[in-house]
């Protein structure tokens, strides 16, 4: 048996963890941890646990050191590398579902958020997208989990990137719910500011861009325009990307180059011609559904859903686990979407 840490248990991605890892067949939860309620059992703050789940909440700023095999760092960016210097061990696998760990340059990440205060741990990283670094992750110490967005973005091009096909500049139109912002109070993410609207925010600022864009750069020499909607329902994420190709092809056979680069990833499903996703049949899942639609003159248009906590965040962050672990990819994420 694994035993696994959820550093920062009581955020909406440390709830989304225990819900799945209790189900994992190799893990036990042996530590969660809280500063604002330690001393609680996370049952009595959360009672979806009980009956299930019931462990007592412990201080985040305690030395957890060498308690666990992995650790899930489930803490705002900045705290989490504190965090993560005083974890990190030889035996321990760290994953960190903040940004801290997703920049392999670190200047991007200190213009983006912060002065990067662990580069000695930042450069052992590997960015957690397992179809993408599957090879990397085999092993791996310490993974920065994707952001939410790039998650659905990157995996709804990658296939057109990686065989050069883009010719045009990459436009990203994002939807997420409302817990992509997580649980702590702020204004925006209240009720009446959320229900019946709809509105773009952080237009042209938001921190997903520039790591979107350093994955575009490994490929192609492209641009992205990402802007980001957020949507009044709790979970989900859908983006729906622009581009042109570099000469038309049917919609038929992009498909069949989706299906291809996608054929022995577990999480990635690819619609037939005419079908596109629906939040509603990704959520509580750790699939990426993706469809898309090309046109004579190039152009091509592509839609992807996921679930924003479970692909977008938790569930990636076990895929992970279990990559770098060795155990089957699967293990854990199982559960199909919820519906309705
Ligand atoms: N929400 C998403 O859809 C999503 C998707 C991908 C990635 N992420 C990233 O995942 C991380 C967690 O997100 P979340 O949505 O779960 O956040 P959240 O709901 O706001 O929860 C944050 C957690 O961090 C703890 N925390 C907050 N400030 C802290 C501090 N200064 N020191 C120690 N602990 C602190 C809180 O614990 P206390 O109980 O002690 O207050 C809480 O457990 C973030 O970096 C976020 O950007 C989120």
């Amino acid at each position: 048996m694994l035993n696994v840490g959820i550093i920062g248990a009581t955020g909406y991605t440390g709830v989304a963890l225990i819900s799945l890892l209790i189900n994992h067949p190799l893990v036990k939860i042996t530590l969660v941890t809280s500063n604002t309620y330690k001393g609680k059992r996370i049952s009595d703050i959360f009672p979806l646990f009980r009956g299930l789940f019931e462990e007592t909440l412990v201080p985040t700023d305690d030395d957890h050191g060498d308690k666990c095999d992995v650790y899930f760092l489930c803490l705002p960016h900045g705290t989490s590398m504190a965090t993560a210097k005083t974890l990190f061990n030889d035996k321990s696998v760290l994953i960190d579902l903040s940004a801290d760990f997703r920049f392999e340059d670190l200047s991007i990440y200190e213009k983006t958020y912060i002065k990067h205060i662990a580069p000695e741990l930042a450069k052992q990283a590997v960015f957690g997208l397992p179809e993408l670094y599957k090879d990397k992750i085999r092993g791996a110490k310490i993974i920065g989990n994707p952001g939410c967005y790039p998650t659905s973005a990157i995996l709804a091009f990658y296939p057109l990137l990686k065989e050069g096909l883009l010719s045009g500049d990459i436009f990203i139109d994002s939807k997420s719910g409302v817990s992509g912002a997580g649980r702590d109070t702020k204004i925006g993410s209240l009720f009446c500011e959320v229900s019946e609207g709809f509105r773009a925010y952080n237009v042209g600022l938001h921190r997903h861009e520039p790591e979107i864009q350093k994955e575009v750069n490994k490929y192609q020499d492209l641009q992205v325009m990402f802007t980001p909607h957020l949507l009044p329902m709790n979970r989900g994420i859908l983006s729906t990307t622009y581009s042109r190709l570099k000469n038309p092809y049917k919609t038929s056979d992009i498909l069949d180059l989706f299906k291809k680069t996608y054929k022995d990833e577990p999480f990635v499903r690819i619609m037939d011609e005419g079908v596109y996703p629906d939040t509603r049949f990704t959520r509580f899942s750790n699939f990426c559904d993706i469809g898309l639609k090309t046109f004579e003159d190039g152009r091509i248009v592509i839609i992807s859903t996921i679930d924003n906590l479970i692909k977008g965040a938790s569930g990636q962050a076990i895929q992970n686990m279990n990559v770098a672990i060795g155990i089957e990819e699967t293990l854990g994420l199982k559960t199909p979407p919820q519906y309705p």
